[in-house]
């Protein structure tokens, strides 16, 4: 074959026999591909089989879900980890795996507005039912308990007043009935705390939160000891699951800087917390490093490096108040349906992320009408404290 022969045939085959060398990238290659080819029959049964790591088919898992996995298995001190399209991939896949017709699930009543949605409107159609309880009441978690739960289901902190569940108490309790508890650690990543070392079996995370870091990749991750993580694999072969390995690079990259960005919430949230609980506009801070925050001894015992940049506030201008802060911060802190970016933002729970609860749950859960949620990036929290200063002024 001359250059210009067989044009079509090898146009079509490019690149495909062009070994990378010996030494590695020290970024891991993105492998944007669906599939993968093979040299004989043998070698692709052996993947297939799990006898040998590899690639076969995108669905199945492939090279940068693969190394995001690995990576996360390792932060978190688990043995395995599952990557998803994304967070609530990860938790459907996770609930679909571990329980079945008649089995029920109890779960703190302030877990994200998907998650509530997924147990209160497609698990009972399954026969898959929920008990919403405070999880952070132990008396109220073991009343709910029964011998057919399967799952305890609670996330590290909460949204929007930043609760504090205790892990290893709970654990506890699941662990009577025989129940797994399942962890939503997006909020705290395994920088601040690892649920599995405090008792939990399983922690799930939404990657473009703090995991990714940069709100540039989608994904889901669920980590924990092999014979639920398989389980858990193939529920998401079966939903068709699987995260990009676009997104899987990026959030690999962002992973890289996890430690530096929690200590900077950290301490941004804390600093930022004190300044509003100080400032007469504000009727109340929910923060865990506030001495009135009804979890403040839990949180100094699970979280001795800090509680990341989650915090709330109320307004004591209600609604208008609300309105006036977003108008005058928007070139600054914007109004935004996400979180965990390492720029700050705000929301208001009780109109958008929280909008479809009663509000008499509204009141009981403290997400009144002037209350505020700020995610607190990275910035200078000087400069974080001059512009919301600059924003609550009359
Ligand atoms: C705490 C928490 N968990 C889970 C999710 C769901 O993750 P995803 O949006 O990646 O599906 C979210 C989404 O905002 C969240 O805030």
């Amino acid at each position: 074959m001359n250059d210009r022969s067989h044009l079509t045939t090898r146009a079509a085959r490019a690149g495909a026999h062009v070994a990378p060398g010996t030494a590695l990238p020290l970024v891991p290659a993105l492998h944007q591909t669906t599939v993968y080819g093979y040299p004989d029959l043998a070698s692709l049964h052996r993947v297939n089989n799990g006898e040998e790591r590899g690639q076969a088919y995108y669905r199945f898992g492939h090279y940068n879900g693969q190394v995001l996995e690995q990576a996360v298995a390792d932060l978190e001190g688990a043995p395995d980890a599952v990557t998803t399209a994304s967070g609530m991939a990860a938790i459907t896949g996770t609930v679909l795996a571990l329980a079945e017709t008649g089995d029920h699930v109890v779960a703190d009543r302030n877990v994200y507005g998907g998650t509530r949605s997924l147990l209160e409107t497609d698990l009972p159609r399954l026969g898959i039912h929920t008990t919403l309880v405070d999880g952070a009441d132990l008396t109220e978690v073991g009343r709910a308990l029964t011998p057919r739960t399967k799952l305890v289901l609670v996330e590290a902190l909460t949204n929007p007043t930043v609760r504090v569940p205790d892990l290893p108490a709970l654990s506890a309790l699941a662990g009577h009935v025989g129940a797994k508890l399942v962890v939503d650690g997006t909020f705290v990543t395994p920088a601040l705390l690892r649920p599995l070392d405090h008792g939990a079996d399983l922690v799930w995370h939404s990657v473009p939160k703090y995991l990714g870091g940069h709100s540039a990749a989608m994904g889901g991750v669920v980590a924990g000891p092999r014979d639920l993580t398989a389980r858990i694999r193939q529920s998401i072969i079966h939903l068709g699951a699987t995260v990009g390995p676009f997104d899987a690079w990026m959030a690999l990259l962002g992973l890289k800087t996890l430690g530096l960005r929690m200590q900077a919430h950290s301490q941004g949230a804390t600093a930022v917390a004190e300044f509003l609980a100080a400032h007469p506009a504000v009727t109340h801070v929910n923060h865990p490093s506030r001495p009135d925050h009804p979890q403040a001894a839990t949180a100094a015992k699970l979280y001795p490096d800090g509680t990341g940049g989650m915090l709330s506030f109320a307004l004591a201008g209600g609604r208008p108040a609300v309105d006036q802060l977003i108008s005058r911060l928007n070139q600054t802190i914007p109004l935004s349906p996400s979180l965990a970016d390492v720029s700050t933002t705000m929301i208001h729970p009780a109109t958008t992320t929280h909008k479809d609860l009663p509000r008499e749950e509204l009141d009981a859960l403290g997400i009144t009408d002037g209350l505020i949620r700020l995610s607190v990036g990275i910035e200078d929290p000087a400069d974080l404290i001059a512009e919301l200063g600059a924003a609550l002024a009359p």
